[in-house]
């Protein structure tokens, strides 16, 4: 390892001795679990731009589900601080970034929130800071943006600022692992910035920090593991296709297949991908490969295969309304389950939204329940969540897109509502005979 300079071995020994101060930029659903994890050992100063939610936290009100306010509020009397004003991350030793990176209106990167908290770190950055970026974008994107802004404010990077990525790979919702028990990629501008960034995560993650040659490499790993994901997904929705028309229930497929000790990893068919990575992701890859002259395959036909999924549903529900015998335009469906993934509220690019907006066109009515999230924004407007008894006496086909337990814990019996004539179960929540032994229609994805 380099010989360090004495500024970042001022930083390391403050890490260690765990008086160094954490600055996190971005207090979402990456942000604030990691400030929280943070606070544990640091002092942290909290930063977000969206002023509601600097004053819902200063109040230790938790917009998070893996975030309970208690556990925020005993932080916020000790370690953590959410501060009003960025310049004062100016005080702080090192600063993580975990600011969005959605796509554009055509599908491209929007990296302007990387670039306002570039435009941050320029204005606050001093000698022997370590900044990390754990935001997920294509490789290259921690040069390109903070590596410049280290540049503009006349240091080097490496040298004078460390510099490093660190992807995120919380779960949302997993009661297993966490930031804890999940080992920390790392790759830094050079050996000292990933041994300051390594020491600072060791302090959290009790799993082991892996480190990478370089950032490009780190940012290489998380966008493997994210396009690894949709492929599977799309291969295991394509395939649900084709048994489903073979009447053969790929469910039950998965779970033999799955039997194999080696090989074979369990992938589930569904309504489509959501949330804010899977869907995404790939596409900063794709965009970025395109930069390089090569087209690839695999990403895109996997975006193509889970997006269709969506229509698929659609298809589903208006097959399963003629069954029935409940004309279209007198139907009325209700959605049953808006966030993207079981038992959490988040929404973002849930296949829920396609779903409704589609069924609109449709159907008489679409109407919605979720037992975690009030509502959704879609292109026909928000559509808000009505209680559940009111959804199943309303509807003439209940349509589940999420496995929430809620759902999960409904018998047969239990899914008659006043007028339910028709099922469409895309999570494999019921068994055809059973749903179809009370009388009702069934339409399952893959089966
Ligand atoms: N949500 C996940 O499960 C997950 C998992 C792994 C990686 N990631 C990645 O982590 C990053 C963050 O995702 P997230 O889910 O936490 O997003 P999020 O939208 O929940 O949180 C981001 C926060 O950053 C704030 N913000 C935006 N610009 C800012 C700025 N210039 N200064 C300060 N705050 C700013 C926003 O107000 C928001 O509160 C993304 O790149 C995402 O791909 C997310």
């Amino acid at each position: 390892m380099a010989q360090n300079n004495h500024n970042n071995s001022v930083t390391l020994s403050k890490i260690k001795n765990r008086t160094a101060k954490v600055g996190i930029i971005g207090l979402g659903y990456v942000g604030l679990p990691l400030a929280l994890a943070f606070s544990e050992k640091f002092q942290v100063l909290g930063y977000d731009a969206d002023p509601k939610k600097r004053k819902m936290l200063r109040q230790g009100r938790s917009y998070i589900d893996d975030v309970p306010s208690s556990e925020l509020k005993k932080k916020l009397g000790t370690n953590l601080k959410v501060i009003e004003k960025d310049s004062q991350l100016r005080e702080c030793d090192c600063i993580i970034i975990c600011v969005p990176t959605p796509l554009d209106e055509r599908g491209n990167p929007d990296l302007s929130y990387v670039q306002h908290s570039a435009d941050l770190v320029k204005k606050v950055v001093r000698k022997g800071m370590l900044v990390v970026l754990e935001s997920t974008s294509y490789p290259g994107t921690t040069d390109e943006f903070l590596g410049k802004a280290i540049k503009d404010a006349g240091f080097k990077p490496g040298k004078d600022v460390a510099l490093a990525f660190s992807p995120e790979r919380v779960d949302p919702g997993n009661k297993k692992y966490n930031i804890r028990n999940t080992p920390k990629v790392v790759g830094g501008e050079d050996a000292q910035s990933a041994e300051l960034a390594t020491a600072l995560y060791s302090s959290i993650v009790e799993a082991g920090v892996v480190v990478m040659p370089d950032c490009a490499s780190a940012e290489a790993v998380k966008i493997l593991e994210n396009i690894f994901r949709g492929v599977n997904i799309a291969l295991i929705n394509e395939m649900a296709l084709i048994f489903e028309r073979m009447g053969i229930d790929t469910w039950q497929v998965v779970k033999a297949a799955s039997t194999k000790p080696f090989g074979f990893m369990a992938h589930y068919p569904g309504p489509g991908v959501g949330g804010h990575c899977i869907p995404l992701d790939p596409l900063y890859m794709s965009y970025r490969a395109k930069q390089y002259g090569f087209v690839p395959r695999f990403i895109e036909l996997s975006h193509e295969v889970n997006e269709f999924m969506k229509n698929h549903t659609v298809n589903l529900t208006m097959a399963a309304l003629k069954k029935a015998g409940v004309p279209a335009d007198k139907a009325t469906v209700a959605v049953m389950g808006l966030s993207y993934k079981k038992d959490i509220s988040d929404t973002r690019e849930s296949p829920a939204a396609g779903i409704i907006e589609e069924l609109t066109k449709r159907v008489k009515r679409v109407i919605v329940h979720d037992p975690k999230a009030s509502a959704i924004k879609t292109h026909v407007g928000v559509v808000k969540s009505v209680p559940m008894r009111s959804a199943m006496d309303q509807a003439d086909c209940l349509v589940f897109v999420t496995d929430h337990s809620e759902f999960a814990a409904l018998t047969p019996k239990g899914l008659r509502g006043k007028r339910v004539k028709a099922v469409v179960d895309t999570r494999n929540l019921f068994s055809r005979e059973a749903v179809e032994h009370v009388g009702l229609v069934y339409k399952g994805i893959g089966k």
